[in-house]
């Protein structure tokens, strides 16, 4: 029986799965195999040199699949920012549909996208943010927990408070993101509220994520105390896989007196970070990844990834009905009148 919920309704997908915007990995041969697998694919626009790169790789990821995808746009702060305009026309232009914000003041990137009817999935990490994400117009919000990969925020709320504030506070739907990698997972967000899930580090882990195969062995075989925070000093907090180089991060930021961002900026040099994914070496640079990593054990295509958490989900909420008796309507006075 597919799912129903309003994420699977309005985006015209069968799985209630998106794939997060990633940058170095978010390319058309993951996008689309998530897509052809029944999810939501995501390409990310920042990993596109340029405006015009990014609409190849639309129409490359729309040769692949039939099926719907997104693009995401990450607003994040920067001496010399990137043309988010553009690359939010380019998404016009192309016709894609679904597009994923994440980051600082995203409003003329979401208004100029709303204007031209696209469906704005927000990413962020707090309540407050989803609130004023809401007044936007936006119309789902991916509630990032501080078990996610990236960028967590300051506030430090893992999901089990932060969906449950969703439900009670926002007026907008809502899919959970960060810590999801089977369907007891789904089949929990779902308990708590959510129209589905977002996952970035498990799709790291498929055959087709265009990342070296050591990294994803490296993801098999850790832990999920495997992950470190680093740039809190500069309230800029992301979690990535703990290595030599997060170390390197940690002492430097633990002990310098003047506490100035260049003396770690070549460690957590997104060039070195991006390189990791070509050469193999873990070490190498600083590279994203959740908590989640404790609970990837193989490295399986989209499709197996997609088809697996869809039956364990289904199975996971056929299950529960076990757990009360039908034949027991009483049973809530029951348990009260023994008290
Ligand atoms: C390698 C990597 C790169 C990422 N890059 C971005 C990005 O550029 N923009 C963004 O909004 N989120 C980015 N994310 C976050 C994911 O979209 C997603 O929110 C997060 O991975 C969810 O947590 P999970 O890894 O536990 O599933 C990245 C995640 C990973 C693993």
């Amino acid at each position: 029986m597919p799912f129903n919920t309003e994420l699977t309704r309005r985006l015209g997908i069968r799985v209630p799965v998106v794939q997060g915007g990633m940058q170095w990995v978010g390319y058309a041969v993951l996008a689309s195999a998530v897509s052809n697998a029944g999810g939501l694919g995501i390409l990310t626009a920042l990993t596109q040199p340029t405006p015009e790169d990014l609409r190849s790789e639309i129409r490359k990821c729309r040769s692949l699949t039939p099926n719907p995808f997104g693009v995401n746009i990450t607003l994040l702060p920067s001496l010399n920012p990137p043309d988010y305009t553009a690359y939010a026309n380019i998404c016009i232009e192309e016709g894609i549909k679904i597009v994923e914000t994440a980051g600082n003041s995203p409003g003329p990137v979401i208004q100029l996208l709303k204007d031209n009817g696209v469906t704005i999935l927000h990413k962020c990490t707090t309540i407050r943010h989803a609130q004023s994400a809401v007044k936007l117009g936006v119309d789902f919000l991916s509630i990032d927990g501080f078990e996610c990969a990236g960028h967590v925020g300051e506030s430090d709320i893992t999901n089990f408070i932060l969906l449950s504030r969703a439900r009670q506070s926002l007026k907008v739907p809502f899919i959970a993101s960060g810590g999801f990698a089977d369907g007891q997972g789904l089949a929990a967000a779902l308990a708590l509220g959510a129209e589905g899930i977002n996952m970035g580090t498990r799709f790291m882990c498929t055959i087709e994520a265009p990342i070296h195969h050591n990294i994803k062995q490296a993801i098999v075989e850790a832990q999920e105390t495997d992950t470190e925070l680093v740039l809190r000093r500069w309230r800029n907090t992301t979690r990535l896989f703990k290595n030599k180089v997060t170390d390197e991060v940690r002492e430097v930021e633990k002990g310098s007196q003047e506490g100035k961002f260049e003396e770690v900026a070549p460690l957590v040099s997104g060039k070195r970070g991006r390189e990791v994914f070509v050469n193999g070496d873990k070490d190498f640079g600083v590279w994203t990844a959740g908590q989640v990593i404790g609970l990837i054990h193989d490295v399986p295509t989209c499709e197996e990834l997609v088809g697996r958490i869809e039956r364990e989900a289904m199975e996971a909420l056929q299950n529960m009905r076990s757990l009360w008796r039908e034949d027991s309507p009483s049973k809530g006075m029951a348990r009260a009148s023994k008290l």
